[in-house]
């Protein structure tokens, strides 16, 4: 009788950018890979945009680079902007053997493990020994912030 499915309902005016099944799969793999408690307080001071839905601030826009990307360790997401205005995110923990990325350079983005590339664009593998992209994240733009969705 208690059967209540309160689905938290996306607010119809987001911008759902990387529509993929990741966040469930990413949790876990955060949950795998977690390297011990941090309390991070997340109370960066933004530019007073109130929140306008679900999801974790993560970064402006402006903070990701143009033709390249940011990696946040915390939240083991890297977020990109393959193009101008396009902003997309993947999980930060290599499909080789699960470290985390390290940098993003020329387009590409770069485990320091044993140097696998995946593209900034859709996270596929450029260079191995990789031999699966790196999994989709889901995020939201809204204005002129980014949200872990
Ligand atoms: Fe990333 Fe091996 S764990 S290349």
């Amino acid at each position: 009788m208690s059967s209540a499915s309160s689905h938290p309902a996306a607010g119809p005016d987001r911008r759902t950018v990387v529509a993929a099944v990741g966040a469930a799969g990413l949790a876990a793999a955060l949950t795998a890979c977690g390297a011990g408690d941090d309390a991070s307080d997340t109370e960066a001071a933004t530019t007073g945009a109130a929140p306008d839905g679900g999801g974790t601030a993560l970064a402006r826009t402006a903070d990701i680079p143009e033709g390249g990307g940011r990696i946040f360790k915390d939240q083991g997401v890297v977020v990109t902007q393959p193009m101008a205005g396009t902003y997309k995110a993947f999980s930060a923990e290599c499909p080789h053997q699960g470290c985390a990325v390290g940098s993003v350079a020329r387009g590409l983005i770069v485990c320091p493990c044993h140097g696998s590339e995946f593209s900034v664009a859709d996270g596929s593998v450029k260079k191995g020994p990789a031999t699966k992209g790196l999994a989709p994240a889901r995020i939201t733009v809204s204005g002129d912030g980014i949200r872990l969705a």
